[in-house]
C-alpha cells in the first residue's frame, strides 16, 4: 500500500518589526504552497526592537486571521534546531533586490550545512514591495512621512501607539 505523503511544514523566519504588507504578500503565497505555514520571531536579545516580541505575535496574529494554515510563533538559537523542533522541511525567505541575494545565499548555505535535510524556497517579493523594509518603514514613520500602504491599517495604529508611549 503507498504511503500518505507528509503534510509539508514551512517556516518564515524573521525579526517583523514590525510587519510589512510585504511581508504579508509573502506570507499569503506562501500559505497557499504548504500545508502549514509557521511564522515565526527570532528572539534576539542584541537588537534593540520598536515592539516586544509579544507585541509582534499579536500584530501578525492579528493580520494572519484570514490564513487558517498559519501559525505564530518566536524562537531563539539556531533556526534549523528549531525547524527540526517543529518537524519543517522548508524554510521561507523573501528576496526583494539583487542586494538581499548575497546575505540570503550565505545563510542558505550554513543552514545546509547544518541540516541538509532542510531546503530553504526563496520566493521573489511582489514588485509592488519590493522596495519595503520594517527598517525604511520606521524611518519615514519616524520623521513624518505616509507609511500607508507599506504595512497594515493596525500595524500603522501600533505605530501611532507607540509615538504617544514616547518609544519612537
Ligand atoms: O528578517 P531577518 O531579521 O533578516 O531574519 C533573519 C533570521 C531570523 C532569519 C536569521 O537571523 C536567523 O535565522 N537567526 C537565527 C540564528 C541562526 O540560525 N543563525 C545562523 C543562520 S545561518
Amino acid at each position: 500500500m503507498a504511503r500518505q505523503p507528509q503534510p509539508v511544514i514551512a517556516i518564515y523566519p524573521g525579526s517583523f518589526d514590525p510587519i510589512t504588507n510585504g511581508h504579508l504578500d509573502l506570507i499569503r503565497r506562501a500559505s497557499g504552497l504548504f500545508d502549514t505555514l509557521v511564522v515565526s520571531i527570532l528572539r534576539n536579545e542584541n537588537k534593540q526592537p520598536l515592539f516586544s516580541v509579544h507585541e509582534r505575535m499579536e500584530m501578525l496574529r492579528e493580520v494572519g486571521t484570514e490564513f487558517p494554515n498559519v501559525d505564530v510563533d518566536c524562537f531563539d538559537g539556531l533556526l534549523v534546531q528549531y525547524a527540526a523542533r517543529r518537524n519543517a522541511k522548508v524554510i521561507i525567505r523573501g528576496i526583494r533586490a539583487i542586494s538581499d541575494y548575497e546575505y540570503e545565499l550565505q545563510m542558505t548555505h550554513m543552514n545546509r550545512r547544518l541540516n541538509p535535510h532542510i531546503e530553504t524556497v526563496f520566493l521573489m517579493a511582489n514588485e509592488a514591495y519590493s522596495f519595503i523594509s520594517s527598517k525604511l518603514v520606521k524611518e519615514v514613520f519616524r520623521l513624518g512621512g505616509d507609511i500607508s500602504g507599506l504595512v497594515p491599517a493596525s500595524v500603522e495604529a501600533r505605530m501611532r501607539n507607540q509615538v504617544l508611549a514616547g518609544k519612537f
